[in-house]
């Protein structure tokens, strides 16, 4: 059964419409502006925080409850007359309803219930301008009665710290005030005091929270709680809160216990009659809180201006959506490429592997390998929000060129862990930058260094390009003798993480991302003019190549790399993980396979790893606990990194397949991992089906086809790049843009429309021949042209200018 079952894409594909609530898991979105964010299910659950999820969580997330989605931000509808109580999105009173719909938007979500006749719409967003959320409620009186109804908008609050609320809410909830400013109808809550520690702790910090947590509505408050337990009562739940079913709230005031915000209103419906009105939950700095929120408030209690708030942020992501467009026979690529794929770009760029349903906001901060990967999607639509993050991740760069693993924005700290990869993604994004904008100023800026534990001294300061070029020369410092990266406590693969810490082991990844690195680095290098740093570069690639090429080649297909033992792994002479998929596809993205070992490696990839949803990440599975390979000897077969459909590997398969030319290969490895594409069923794979999972278990386990980890995932921009500019072949350089389709060849042609260097170019490709390449002719606005590079000029969309539109035709053969 596929996802039908559950729901499907509005028609213009801009929103996917969610029919029935009790989907296999929760089934999310994101609404945010960059600052006040907001998670949010098809069933009302999910959380909000400020800034950052650890530090500044404004409302509570139960983890580990699976497959309870509680609490969440919940409104209920209670028919004074009878009693009935219930909610529009369904949960958490579940109670049978005549009508639900939840609409997943572009950065926003409209959830529908109905249930005694009275409708009532939720449309939740976050303004781009204020840091609040909003809810623009409408209930609708669809019968010939009179309706008198108490509604009550519920948020359970959490307020600073939520790693600390969760070890030590006994304690916590001793410094929480909640109470309400009768003149202004606002509803504050705070606390006393502020863990500011970056992990948990018995050490008690001597801080107040320095923020106001605040509620308001555009109807009169009728009544409202900040206690939990008085809202909810003994032995009672969200399910049936004492304070709904008795129609009333307690007014309680808290300065203690755990504090929710809850509001209640009156509503009077005469036949017919439909009501409009506002919820805010919002953040204000706790010094300007009794100023801020009231004026908050204020300004969206007005219908006009909440409603302008919303129609600017449709606008923004349909602008945002629009700079890449595709028309291809593939309509679930398009809906993808256009809108979805796009939209979880967006979303990874913002909320890294932090804040998610499957990464609870604790743990990760901003993981550096991750978000240079992250840049790729929103390169294209935004590369101003690009050029930012770069900078700042440059800044956790040491002296010595190696970077932190990841890092706390706004809070601050990070861990470093010394893995082989994560400096050379820095060098990668930027290389992808320059070539997106032809900003060349973006090398000379300058940042500083981040210190060294313990580090008196002022490190210093660097330009992006000594930033980028001490990446390299870092990791060259550090190879073995044998002219390979160190696995040390992984690559990227987190989970082979016992391979190398004692400094011998050896991964082949690390060394081949590190020539794609390098390759690109080269490049960039000889067209800055850096003769010197291209050459140096150049000869690091040829050394490292040949290295892996004399050593790592098992006669079929790549190994793995070896541990510290120097045991290999990834070979035929293995009996668990002989063939490993991102050996294989490395060895061709970095150009250092020969033609005839890249084929033959991809093809091992084909043989040994292929599945109905893709290659697998290797085979076969661990069932042996190694204590000299890792994690992911101690995984069940089938799961995470041990031999599942990893997607983003996966992505780097269609990469490979489309760099050699192998379209029809590309394509059929793409449509297997979309994330519309369940194989089993809907109900087995469980996770959203508009955007892309982690990880879909392979056949190895009994649960084949079971998807998880869906939103933050790295598959996302890969696979969004891997179409644009692979399959469909329009790719940036140095010079301009590359012409070079790679397609099936049962496709008759295509269009996709690209904002590049503030112009739009519009590209028809057709296929009269039915080939999977190799560009024919080429015309620019009619002309017709040598090649397929079209030379494109550095420049920028200019506000309020409509960019110029240049016309390119294709023809393949
Ligand atoms: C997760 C991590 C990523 C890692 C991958 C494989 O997706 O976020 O950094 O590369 O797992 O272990």
């Amino acid at each position: 059964m596929s996802m039908e079952k559950y729901g499907h894409f509005s028609e213009d594909r801009h929103e996917f419409v969610i029919d029935r609530p009790d989907t296999p898991a929760p089934w999310i979105n994101f609404t945010s502006n960059g600052r006040y964010t907001r998670l949010i299910s098809n069933v009302g659950g999910g959380y909000a925080y400020w800034q950052t999820p650890r530090l500044h969580r404004i409302t509570r997330h139960r983890y580990n409850s699976m497959p309870v989605d509680r609490p969440g931000h919940y409104l209920y509808v209670r028919d004074s007359k009878t009693g009935d109580y219930w909610s529009p999105s369904w949960q958490p009173c579940a109670k049978d309803l005549e009508k639900y719909e939840c609409r997943h938007g572009l950065n926003y979500t409209r959830i529908t219930g109905k249930r005694g006749g009275v409708e009532a719409s939720v449309l939740t967003f976050v303004p781009a301008e204020d840091d609040l959320e909003i809810w623009r409620i409408t209930v609708t009186n669809t019968t010939r009665a009179r309706k008198s109804l108490d509604l009550f908008a519920y948020t359970e609050l959490c307020m600073g710290n939520a790693l600390n609320d969760l070890v030590n809410q006994p304690n916590d909830q001793h410094f929480n005030d909640v109470f309400l400013d009768k003149k202004t109808q606002v509803l504050y809550a705070t606390k006393r005091y502020w863990n500011t520690f970056g992990s948990a702790t018995v050490e008690q910090s001597n801080v107040t929270y320095d923020r106001f947590i605040f509620m308001a509505s555009s109807l009169p408050v009728k009544g409202f709680d900040g206690s939990k337990s008085q809202f909810i009562g003994r032995w009672r739940s969200e399910e049936n809160p004492a304070a709904v079913e008795g129609g009333k709230c307690g007014n309680t005031v808290i300065t203690a216990g755990d504090a929710v915000g809850a509001l209640q209103f009156a509503l009077e419906l005469g036949p017919g009659e439909k009501k409009d009105f506002v919820v805010v939950l919002g953040i204000v700095p706790k010094e300007t809180a009794k100023r801020d929120a009231p004026a908050l408030a204020r300004k969206y209690r007005s219908l006009k201006t909440t409603d302008a708030a919303f129609k600017a942020l449709v606008d923004d992501w349909r602008d945002y959506v629009s700079c890449v467009r595709v028309e291809t026979p593939d309509d679930d690529l398009n809906t993808m490429i256009n809108v979805w794929n796009q939209w979880q770009t967006a979303c990874t760029f913002r909320f890294s592997r932090d804040a998610g349903y499957y990464h609870g906001g604790l743990l990760f901060g901003r993981g550096f390998r991750d978000s240079c990967q992250d840049t790729f999607g929103p390169l294209m639509t935004r590369p101003e929000w690009v050029r930012q993050r770069l900078l700042e991740m440059s800044t956790h760069q040491f002296k010595n060129g190696s970077v932190v693993h990841c890092y706390f924005p706004v809070s601050g700290g990070y861990a470093r862990t010394g893995h082989s990869d994560t400096p050379l993604w820095l060098p990668l994004a930027s290389a992808m930058y320059v070539k997106e904008t032809g900003d060349y100023s973006f090398l000379k800026e300058v940042t500083p260094y981040e210190k060294e534990p313990g580090d008196k001294k002022d490190p210093g300061k660097a330009t992006m390009l000594q930033h980028i070029y001490g990446c390299l020369d870092y990791t060259l410092k550090n190879l073995t003798e044998r002219n390979l990266p160190k696995f040390g406590p992984g690559d990227w693969n987190d989970t082979l993480d016992y391979m190398g810490r004692k400094g011998r082991g050896e991964s082949v990844w690390n060394a081949l991302c590190l020539c794609y690195v390098l390759r690109e680095t080269v490049e960039l290098a000889g067209v800055i003019g850096d003769k010197a740093a291209a050459r140096r570069y150049q000869a690091a690639y040829d050394k490292v190549a040949a290295a892996v090429n004399k050593l790592c080649w098992d006669g079929e297909w790549y190994i793995v790399g070896t541990n510290d033992l120097r045991e290999v792994v990834g070979s035929k002479k293995n009996k668990e993980c002989r063939v490993y998929q991102n050996t294989q596809t490395w060895a061709v993205l970095s150009g250092v396979a020969s033609p005839e070992r890249a084929k033959k490696a991809m093809a091992a990839v084909k043989k040994h790893l292929d599945t109905p949803k893709g290659p697998k990440l290797l085979d076969p599975a661990f069932r042996t606990i190694n204590t000299n390979i890792g994690l992911a000897t101690r995984c069940v077969p089938g799961k995470k990194e041990n031999a599942a459909v990893f997607n983003h590997p996966v992505s780097w398969s269609v990469l490979a397949e489309a760099l050699l030319g192998h379209g029809d290969q590309a394509y059929e490895y793409y449509r297997k991992a979309l994330p519309m594409n369940p194989v089993v069923d809907i109900d087995r794979y469980e996770m959203e089906p508009y955007v892309y999972s982690e990880y879909v278990t392979s056949p190895d386990h009994p649960t084949f086809g079971q998807a998880s980890h869906a939103w933050l995932t790295g598959s996302s921009t890969w696979m969004l790049r891997d179409v644009t500019d692979y399959i469909l072949g329009v790719r940036p350089t140095y010079e301009g843009l590359i012409i070079d389709p790679c397609i099936p060849t049962a496709w008759k042609g295509y269009t996709i429309r690209r904002k590049f260097r503030g112009q739009v170019f519009e590209v028809t490709v057709s296929n009269p021949r039915g080939v999977n390449k190799g560009v024919k002719s080429l015309t620019v606005n009619g002309r017709a042209q040598v090649g397929n590079l079209i030379p494109v000029k550095p420049g920028k969309a200019r506000a309020g200018v409509a960019p110029k539109v240049v016309r390119v035709e294709v023809v393949l053969g």
